[in-house]
């Protein structure tokens, strides 16, 4: 079998997040600009190829797949995309195939997604109050995602609530979060906002909330627990006592985790990340186009991992006037 592929730290790359749409049709603060400029259809890699391209991840030693987006279930054909991989989980290659929602479409593509041996999904969810929650994503409808949520808990996909922690927009709803979450067996996770993209208005600096306050304020309703759980992401969970539920916390700021990163990004023009805060990138689209065989495409993954820097280098910067990545979170999905 081909190598797994190891950094020049020593990290390990197992994971691999792949956005099949740069599209989508929420609009979150801060992760899009209100205008945006989306990419020619005929830019994308296509559904084969983007099969293609996340079946040689899993020769190279990929065991988590994570489809992003944009928003992933915007995507036309997607589906086929899931039923296509689902052969990973079944050669057991794959350990999880799954995928970061906004949950507008999940209503219609739970059971699907089950079927495709979709086990666990994580769903963003800034906040329970609909006009907050307009205010947060512009275009977004609350009601629509709860209706997509209760449709993956009814479809047995166990869900994992994202919240982007905002000063100003969710900071008195934390408790309410969790419970919401914890009622319904979901985990729930908080999210420290990084400086992505030229962003209006909110989401910037002074909407930063450092997790440990987010912390604190939950510490005044439960009482959290150290807990050994890990999921092969970036979040450290805590237990509270008191619903017996977790909590993750995500925070790239301020504490940063990136000496054990494990992943790295592809977006769906077939352009590789390897990491979230930096510019570097290498391209996949040429080496998969340029003929059926994969070594070109191996070649130029080898290349790339060898060029996995060390961490990012997102710093809170309140006098910044640029931010601290051009690309918007959009671009890569998180
Ligand atoms: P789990 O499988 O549930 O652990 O998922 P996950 O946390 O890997 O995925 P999710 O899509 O829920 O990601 C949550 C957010 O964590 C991402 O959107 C990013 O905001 C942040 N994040 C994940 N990985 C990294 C990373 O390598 N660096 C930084 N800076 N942030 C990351
Ligand atoms: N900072 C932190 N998290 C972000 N997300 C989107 N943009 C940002 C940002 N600038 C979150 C989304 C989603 C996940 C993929 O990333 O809310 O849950
Ligand atoms: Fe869409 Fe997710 Fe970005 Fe919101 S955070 S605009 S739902 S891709």
């Amino acid at each position: 079998a081909a190598p797994a592929l190891v950094d020049p730290f020593g990290r390990a790359v197992s994971y691999v997040r792949v956005s099949v749409t740069d599209r989508c049709d929420f609009r979150c603060v801060y992760c899009m600009s209100e205008h945006m400029q989306f990419l020619p259809r005929q830019d994308l890699l296509t559904l084969e190829e983007l099969d293609r391209l996340c079946s040689a991840f899993i020769a190279r030693g990929t065991r988590k797949l994570r489809i992003t987006g944009g928003e992933p279930l915007v995507r036309h054909g997607v589906m086929s995309l899931f039923e296509g991989l689902s052969r990973h989980l079944d050669s057991g290659a794959l350990e999880e195939l799954t995928l970061t929602t906004n949950g507008s479409q999940l209503a219609r593509f739970a059971a699907q997604l089950a079927d495709c041996g979709v086990r666990r999904i994580n769903l963003s969810l800034d906040t329970l109050d609909p006009e907050k929650f307009r205010a947060v994503t512009r275009t977004g409808d609350l009601s629509r995602v709860l209706a997509g949520m209760d449709a993956a808990l009814k479809a047995g996909i166990a869900v994992k609530l994202n919240a982007v922690a905002l000063r100003g927009v969710n900071d008195e709803e934390y408790v309410r979060l969790v419970r919401f979450a914890h009622e319904r067996g979901m985990d729930m996770t908080f999210i420290e906002v990084m400086p992505l993209g030229e962003l209006e208005g909110l989401a910037r600096i002074d909407q930063f909330m450092p997790l440990s306050e987010v912390r604190a304020r939950l510490s005044e309703a439960f009482t959290l627990e150290e807990i050994d759980y890990r999921t092969g992401g970036p979040a450290r969970y805590m237990r509270a006592k008191e619903t017996g539920g977790r909590i993750g916390f995500i925070t790239p700021l301020t504490h940063n985790f990136c000496e054990s990163c494990n992943r790295v990004r592809v977006t769906c023009t077939g352009t590789l990340y390897m990491c979230l805060g930096q510019e570097d990138s290498a391209d996949l689209r040429a080496p998969l186009r340029e003929g059926p065989s994969d070594e070109a495409l191996y070649a130029a993954i080898d290349a790339a991992i060898a060029r996995k820097p060390k961490g990012h280098d997102f710093i809170i910067d309140r006098a910044a006037q640029a931010p601290a990545v051009p690309r918007h979170m959009s671009t890569t999905g998180g």
